[in-house]
């Protein structure tokens, strides 16, 4: 059975599906990883299809956004036949981001530092506690130190908020990378952001193990 990461938040442009692809690049080296993009907007699609014209060798990933009413057999035809499944889910919390959340061994909510973003977080954490899945929220743009960033940090203590060790800066890295098809990881294995990817990778297998 794979192990499934489904990574969601209400607030587009936070980073789900930048994230999703590096996860998956990161882990596709020797491990069976599917991508399943749920998302109408499809952004993991293109990557996807980008990475299959890619001169560069690749691991191979597989790929399926195939949502609705054929979302849950999706879901467990996919499980039973990869190591890892990442989810990418809408920005919004509707009825297949439900099932993705109720899947996932681990539920990833990227937000950047400032407070509109950690509000937008309330609905997916509250989603997985009824759901009873462990959920961590995930520091994306970070500046190393801000008087922001400092708030966030307080503001999701105060509420009770699991945030990782782990934080993705604002890297242009992250964005290059996506539009070659590929993780930072692979595009750029020396780089800050493909350090930052493999301490978030160690993060979440530590806390999946
Ligand atoms: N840490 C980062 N550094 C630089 N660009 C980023 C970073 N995170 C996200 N982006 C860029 O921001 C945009 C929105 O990210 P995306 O993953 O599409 O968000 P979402 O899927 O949550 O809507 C994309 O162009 C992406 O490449
Ligand atoms: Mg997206």
């Amino acid at each position: 059975m794979a192990l499934v990461l489904t990574v969601a938040q209400q607030k587009g442009g936070a980073g789900k599906s930048m994230i999703a692809a590096n996860l998956a690049a990161a882990m596709a080296a020797g491990r069976r990883v599917c991508l399943l993009d749920i998302d109408p907007q499809r952004s993991l699609k293109r990557w996807h299809a980008i990475r299959s014209t890619s001169r560069k060798p690749l691991p191979a990933i597989d790929f399926s956004d195939v949502s609705g009413w054929r979302l849950q057999a999706e879901l467990d035809r996919l499980m039973a036949d990869h190591d890892v499944l990442i989810v990418d889910t809408p920005p919004q919390v509707d009825a297949e981001a439900k099932r993705a959340i109720r899947a996932a061994h681990l539920v990833l909510i990227p937000l950047q530092p400032s407070p509109p973003d950690l509000w937008a977080a309330a609905g997916t954490v509250q989603l997985a506690a009824t759901e009873k899945r462990p959920v961590r929220l995930l520091l994306n743009r970070a500046p190393n130190a801000s008087r922001l960033r400092t708030q966030v940090e307080a503001e999701a203590a105060t509420a009770g908020y699991n945030l990782l060790t782990a934080t993705l800066g604002n890297r242009a890295g992250f964005a290059n990378a996506f539009a070659q098809g590929m993780g930072v990881t692979e595009a750029s294995p020396k780089s800050v952001a493909a350090g930052e990817i493999t301490a978030l990778l160690a993060e979440v297998e530590a806390l999946t193990a």
